[in-house]
Parts: C-alpha cells; sequence; structure tokens
C-alpha cells in the first residue's frame, strides 16, 4: 500500500467524529453503510465536503446521501468526481442525453421499456464480467414503488471483506491463488432459466463483446489492501481447473456463506436517495417484489482496475 493510500486510510477511520461543519456521517450497517448527512449535491458540494463523502465510502463501502433533488448533469458530474465514467456497452436504456447514466426501470411507455427491468435480481458485482469491473456505482432513487404505504424493491449489499475474513483458515488456504471464470453470457441464460429475465436474449454479435473473464476468488482492494470474497451467485460460471460438482459445491458454499445476514446492509429507498457503493468491497442484490407499481433510478458506472 503506498503512502497515500495509508493517508487516506487513517483520514477515513476518523471519518465518523472529525468535524466538517453540519457533515456527519452515521453508521447504518455491520460493517457496510453509512448516511452521510449535511450533503446537497444540488446546492454544490466543495472539496471538503466530497472529501468527507469519498472517505465515507473508503471506510463504510456504502454511502447514502438521503433527500437530493439532482439532474441527471448533475448527477453525471457528482460521478465523475469519483473517477472515470463508464459508458456503457448496454446503451439502450441511456438517459436521453446523458449516455453516462442508464435507466433503471420496470415502467413501460407505449409498450416498450423505459430501463433495465431486471437489473440486479440476483447477487452480484456491478460488471464482474469485464476484465476491468465497475470501481463505484452511483445510483439515484426518482420514483419508489410502495404498497400499503410500504416501500418496495430494497437493495441489500453484503460484505466482500466481511465474508472472507471469517472464513475458517482452512478454507482460505483451499481459495488462496484460485480464479473463477464470470460471464455475461451465463448470467443472462441463469436469469433466464429462474424466469427473472426480462430484455431481449444477446445477439450473437453481443455476445462475441463479452467473452467470459476470470477473476482471484479472493480480491485485494485496490485501495485498502483488504481482501474480499469475490465469486457472486448471478455472473460466477465456474472455479477455473474445478468444473464439475467439486467447483459447484465449492461455489454454492461460498454463495450461502455470503448471504449469511451477519454481513448485509438492506437498504430501503425514498424517493432523493443516492447511493454510491464500492463493487470491489460490496455485492449487492435487488429485491423484485413490486411487480408494475413503477420504480425508477438512474444508475451511473465508474471505471475500475483488473482486479488483483
Ligand atoms: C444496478 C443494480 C439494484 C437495484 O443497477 O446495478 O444492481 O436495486 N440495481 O435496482
Ligand atoms: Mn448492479
Amino acid at each position: 500500500m503506498d503512502a497515500s493510500i495509508a493517508q487516506r486510510q487513517r483520514v477515513s477511520s476518523g471519518a465518523a467524529t472529525t468535524s466538517t461543519p453540519d457533515i456527519r456521517v452515521v453508521q447504518l450497517g455491520p460493517g457496510i453503510g453509512a448516511e452521510v448527512k449535511g450533503v446537497d449535491i444540488a446546492a454544490g458540494v466543495d472539496e471538503k465536503a466530497f472529501a468527507r463523502v469519498r472517505h465515507a465510502l473508503d471506510a463504510h463501502s456504502v454511502v447514502i446521501l438521503r433527500d437530493q433533488d439532482i439532474t441527471p448533469a448533475q448527477q453525471t458530474a457528482f460521478a465523475q468526481r469519483l473517477g472515470d465514467l463508464r459508458v456503457s456497452f448496454y446503451n439502450r436504456y441511456a438517459v436521453p442525453n446523458q449516455p453516462e447514466l442508464s435507466v433503471v426501470s420496470n415502467i413501460k411507455q407505449d409498450g416498450v421499456a423505459i430501463g433495465i427491468e431486471d437489473a440486479g435480481m440476483l447477487w452480484h458485482t456491478d460488471g464482474s464480467y469485464l476484465k476491468t469491473p465497475d470501481m463505484y456505482t452511483v445510483l439515484y432513487g426518482i420514483e419508489i414503488p410502495h404498497r400499503d404505504g410500504k416501500p418496495l424493491g430494497n437493495t441489500l449489499f453484503t460484505s466482500a471483506w466481511g465474508a472472507y475474513e471469517s472464513l475458517s483458515d482452512s478454507m482460505k488456504a483451499r481459495l488462496a491463488g484460485l480464479r473463477a471464470v464470470h460471464s455475461f453470457v451465463h448470467h443472462l441464460d441463469k436469469k433466464a432459466s429462474l424466469g427473472k429475465l426480462k430484455r431481449a436474449p444477446l445477439t450473437e454479435k453481443q455476445k462475441a463483446e463479452l467473452p467470459d473473464v476470470d477473476h482471484p476468488i479472493v480480491r485485494t482492494h485496490p485501495l485498502t489492501g483488504r481482501l474480499g470474497l469475490f465469486v457472486t451467485e448471478g455472473h460466477t460460471k465456474e472455479i477455473v481447473g474445478m468444473p464439475g460438482e467439486e467447483g459447484d459445491a465449492l461455489l454454492n458454499e461460498l454463495w450461502t456463506h455470503l448471504k449469511n445476514p451477519a454481513f448485509i446492509y438492506t437498504h430501503t429507498w425514498r424517493k432523493g436517495d443516492l447511493i454510491v457503493w464500492d463493487n470491489c468491497a460490496v455485492h449487492h442484490l435487488a429485491v423484485f417484489d413490486y411487480g408494475d407499481i413503477p420504480r425508477r433510478l438512474h444508475r451511473a458506472g465508474l471505471l475500475g482496475p483488473v482486479p488483483v
């Protein structure tokens, strides 16, 4: 770890107590999840305030800014302060005039979906099927479904490092050096077989553009150096060199472990929530319990490094 990262970590660990006037960081979940209070993106976020958000992200992996009222351009500008944005290959659902943002929604206009309808319905990290998966995701809640006054469509986050650190020494030894295949084609096939696919199948050209990739099963966080478990039910197809039952059993054991409530922060959305999460530190899942009740969010993804 280089000196600047160590410096940032020192700052991060003090984030909940150091004072930037009017900004407070409130921890929400078990090791992951924090609300940063006192930031109004539309009004402008100065360097000092932005540094508090960043530090909270390093320390808590999932950061929530509530009561935001922002335009697509403002969301894009804010997200850009975290790094380089990915302009999605799957840009069919870009926000009009804002190719950096994708619409996540179940809403149809004239019978046509306005956004990605099945985003996140299996545990995953964003872009793990790419050589360079997304580092951060910035998701903004515009329409949140309710039934009988109760908000629906929660997003769950689980801690990759919480899950890794609690493994037995023998399991850690077993996983050391192993790699796993992540596959978008497999992901869509799996969604289809579970009846969760709500998009057109990939064309052969799209498939060719999205070849399977492999990544380490134990990933080192590029900023904190912390080790995290990096296999997901959504995208991990098999363990390299361990196809068949043995590999499947091991993957199932790790997926089950990652779903232990001890590692999970459940986010109940409110309109105006902006969530930033660290895909190197957490996995996430969208709960689809709202049927046709409208839900609409805008998402930005930040480019990340090759996982090591
Ligand atoms: C995503 C995603 C979760 C949700 O957009 O990447 O996983 O709750 N969304 O919509
Ligand atoms: Mn996602």
